[in-house]
């Protein structure tokens, strides 16, 4: 669609200026600016003389740099372009003024960018200012810098990908070099290039490509008054066809479980005490925050009481930390303020668990007390025999009184020193009544969605910030106090409470098939830790180490009691296989050279173990760029049978991109889109998805599986917007795109019955709000119709539906419908009866389906 009015579009409004009499060839300049701390990138201007210059796009960024965090990296300095012997553009750039490391990315348009590199430079050397030149004669170039002594280095290269030692040079003829020309109105720093007057013909398209997008992109509810203002009531009459009826997956709706926004310590897992082990740490919050540390969560009450953190013969080393009380006069309390409070409920039983070791003979006993927010005690019991090695005890607490906001103490019922760790403390009813398990209310909500799968546990989660922070999965099962908490990129502390035991097994109650996604041996793009990111990637002689971390993970879910991981699963409690289909590799990752090493290693030492496991490929953050372009000819080449595709847009993309998959090639990869929201929590909003979804459904032969993301965010606490479920220690805050999302689950099909849809009107603006999709569900034989109309007006809509439901024409109606800005709304259902061939109302704004019984 986007294709299609792009093309009309153009030639109406933008054509490129045609210049009388058009030279053949004209001048390029090449820059960035040092604007915005010169993370802009690459700009151009052009002009006929060399004199007068012209900005293509008011510095449009037509290559931008990858490396290294968001905000304070991603930065282009003194980049400079030049064109190799066989056309090749090659553009070398500075990173930023401490790493040994410098920039490349080529291309053959000066529009379509290939993978960026970034090469090491010996330790302590500094890259800046930098020249190329072309050795005719030995085909290769040189890479021209100034080093940290102001010395004139360089260093050569045939193919941009191994480099020649660093070797001092002088700066002699055929370099690029640098020319200041004054563009709008400002000096800049960039090279000069002669080319034909079609590259800059392309430049500008591409500009203007980009500027009508965003016209399209920012199409939203607020201007339809006006958008709409002489639209009458429609008339949309649709032909099913049934006999061209498809098989699609019957697995398309799931759900993306990360740990981000306090999603699952504080939120799903439902450990009530924050920082139970005491392993908080300032690293964990990159020491931003001094009381961001070991004793975070927990104070003292009364007097003649002390506590500090020790960490002499702790209960795993794992868990090096934990608390010693010292009571002089009994009386005095350790008291943890759970996240937010610690929630209870009136008459419900909490169960309560903590290790303890006498460091005084005497100091042998504790009571611990449930207190509300005013003080008064709502549960009480003691705990005896501390001894002088570490012992757990498990007690049941009854709340007499609910509470949002209640918080647990522990009071010495001795004088003297004990030594306290793994303070825990869970509602009795968790979701399925699991131990060590998840909050129920919250569970059942993502239940309620009727996921068919889980991916988790990220996300960006799953491939940290630096290789130090890549999510191991071997560090997440077993004993709580075995397990490796870490820093949560997101800004606070992973307990690995929640780990992957639980998180196969929260599939396992839910029918979901778990989806578990690992790194592809390298971190985040956008790590600040480590350097820049993927370049930082697990050293190549651990690898082998860590492909057998993967290959392990096969065999913990699935594997006989009598395999080594098989026999860790059945420890854990739960002797039968998970039966594992699907393994994510790499998230959305940058694709380098240092990327698909890893990432190409761990899917083939998968399938040639495990050729039934579906490796699911990624393919870069976008829907579009160098990394989608990058890692979909990675997944051609080596025939990845699924990849991830991510998505965040505004509702004009979803509205203007319905058609996105329909020109997919059926005999490429599968399609895991496995990130995607319309940015923001409106009615609008999740309209725009449920519209987009109908596109998903009819091309879900190739798209077998969607999850919305993130899934869930902890009021206070969200790093991340929009997510699907907002709620805090006492309530659940759907979204609407809560709604869509479990109305697509709830109601999907697994055949496509096509359609023609016939709109009483030729104005595209208007037919592209009215969406529909009709499915068939094998096992009941129902037929769900789903209809979305995004105008303004109500819509009449005839459909024939006598060739599928015959005489029954009972349906199940369900209606989510509102003002465009809405954030509250739920559905409404009801059976109603419609003729075969009938008439039906389709509300303003509104997502309708009806469902009705097979024949
Ligand atoms: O869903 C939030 C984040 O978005 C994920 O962690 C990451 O994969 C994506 O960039």
């Amino acid at each position: 669609m986007l294709k299609r009015l792009f093309a009309s579009f153009i030639i109406i409004l933008f054509c490129v200026p045609s210049y009388a009499g058009a030279p053949d060839s004209v001048y390029l300049f090449a820059y960035s600016s040092l604007k915005n701390g010169g993370r802009n990138g690459l700009h151009f201007a052009w002009s006929r003389d060399g004199h007068e210059w012209n900005s293509i796009g008011n510095e449009f960024a037509y290559v931008r740099s990858d490396y290294g965090r968001w905000g304070s990296q991603k930065r282009m300095i003194s980049p400079v372009l030049f064109q190799g012997a066989d056309g090749i553009w090659h553009c070398v750039w500075a990173l930023n003024e401490e790493v040994n490391q410098f920039a490349h990315a080529a291309s053959a348009d000066l529009i379509n960018w290939g993978r960026q590199t970034y090469p090491y430079l010996p330790e302590g050397t500094r890259f800046a200012d930098p020249d190329i030149a072309y050795d005719q004669k030995g085909k290769s170039y040189a890479i021209m810098f100034t080093n940290k002594t102001d010395q004139q280095n360089a260093v050569t290269t045939k193919d941009f990908k191994s480099f020649t030692a660093v070797s001092a040079t002088a700066k002699t003829t055929g370099w690029v070099q640098k020319k200041t020309v004054a563009v709008r109105g400002n000096n800049e720093s960039g090279t000069v290039h002669k080319v034909a007057w079609s590259v800059i013909e392309q430049l500008i398209r591409t500009y203007q490509t980009q500027q009508y997008r965003i016209i399209l992109e920012g199409e939203d509810a607020k201007k339809d008054s006006l958008r709409f203002a002489t639209l009458k009531p429609l008339e949309v009459s649709v032909q099913l066809q049934p006999s061209a009826g498809k098989p699609i997956s019957s697995m398309l709706t799931g759900v993306f479980f990360e740990d981000i926004n306090y999603a699952a310590d504080g939120g799903l897992y439902a450990e009530l005490i924050q920082n139970r082990d005491f392993e908080y740490a300032l690293t964990d919050k990159e020491s931003r925050d001094k009381n961001w540390n070991e004793t975070h969560s927990w104070s003292l009450t009364g007097n003649d009481i002390s506590w500090k953190v020790d960490s002499i013969n702790p209960i795993h080393p794992n868990n090096a930390h934990y608390a010693l009380l010292e009571t002089k006069v009994t009386g005095g309390m350790l008291v943890n303020s759970g996240f937010d409070g610690v929630a209870v409920k009136a008459g419900e039983t909490y169960r309560f668990s903590v290790s303890l070791k006498a460091i005084d003979p005497n100091a042998k006993s504790v009571t611990v007390l449930l207190l509300g927010k005013e003080g008064k005690t709502l549960a009480q019991t003691t705990i005896n025999g501390a001894g002088s090695n570490w012992k757990k005890f498990n007690v049941s607490l009854i709340a007499s009184a609910t509470d949002g906001e209640a918080r647990l103490a522990l009071q010495p019922r001795e004088a003297g020193i004990l030594a306290i760790d793994m303070v825990s403390l869970f509602p009795a009813k968790t979701f399925k009544g699991r131990v060590n398990g998840l909050r129920a209310d919250l569970a059942q909500k993502v239940a309620e969605i009727r996921p068919r799968f889980v991916r988790f546990p990220g996300g960006c989660v799953a491939h940290g910030d630096g290789i130090g922070n890549i999510y191991h999965w071997k560090n997440t099962i077993g004993p709580l106090e075995a397990r490796k908490p870490q820093r949560n990129l997101w800004g606070y502390h992973q307990t690995a409470g929640l780990g992957y035991f639980e998180y196969f097994q929260f599939c396992e109650d839910i029918g979901a098939e778990p989806v578990p996604v690992v790194a592809a041996g390298v971190p985040c793009q956008n790590s600040g830790v480590g350097g820049g990111g993927q370049q930082g990637g697990i050293p190549m002689a651990e690898m082998d180490q860590y492909v057998q971390d993967v290959i392990d993970l096969i065999e913990y879910a699935n594997g006989d009691i009598k395999t080594v991981w098989g026999r860790r699963r059945a420890e854990s409690g739960h002797p039968a296989p998970f039966n594992l289909k699907y393994i994510g590799i790499g998230n959305e990752d940058l694709i380098t050279d240092v990327f698909e090493e890893r990432y190409l290693m761990i899917c083939k030492a998968v399938k040639a173990k495990y050729p039934e496991i579906v490796v699911i490929g990624t393919v870069g953050p976008f829907f579009e760029g160098t990394d989608y372009r990058e890692g979909w000819a990675i997944a051609d080449r080596e025939k990845i049978e699924m990849v991830d595709e991510h998505y965040y847009q505004t509702p004009g993309w979803f509205i203007n991109n319905q058609d996105f998959y329909d020109s997919y090639d059926r005999s490429k990869s599968k399609v895991y889109l496995g990130e995607y929201a319309s940015r923001g929590t409106t009615l609008f909003n999740a309209l725009s998805e449920a519209l987009y979804l109908t596109g998903v459904e009819r091309n879900a032969d190739i798209v077998t599986m969607a999850s919305y993301a993130p899934l869930l965010a902890k009021e206070g606490h969200t790093q991340w917007n929009p997510d699907l479920i907002y709620f805090n220690n006492t309530e659940i805050k759907p979204t609407i795109s809560y709604e869509v999302q479990k109305i697509y689950g709830v109601h999907a099909g697994d055949v496509y019955i096509p359609a023609t849809v016939s709109v009483s009107t030729n104005d595209e603006a208007v037919r592209k709000r009215i969406g529909l999709s009709v499915v068939r569900d094998s096992k009941s034989g129902d037929i769900v119709v789903k209809l979305v109309n995004m105008l303004p007006v109500a819509t009449t809509l005839k459909i024939d539906l006598g060739q599928i439901i015959g005489a029954s024409t009972d349906a199940t109606k369900i209606v989510l419908k509102g003002k465009p800005g809405d954030r509250q709304i739920l559905p409404e259902q009801a059976v109603v009866k419609l003729q075969a061939d009938g008439r039906l109302n389709l509300d303003a704004y509104s997502f309708t389906v009806l469902r009705f019984k097979g024949r």
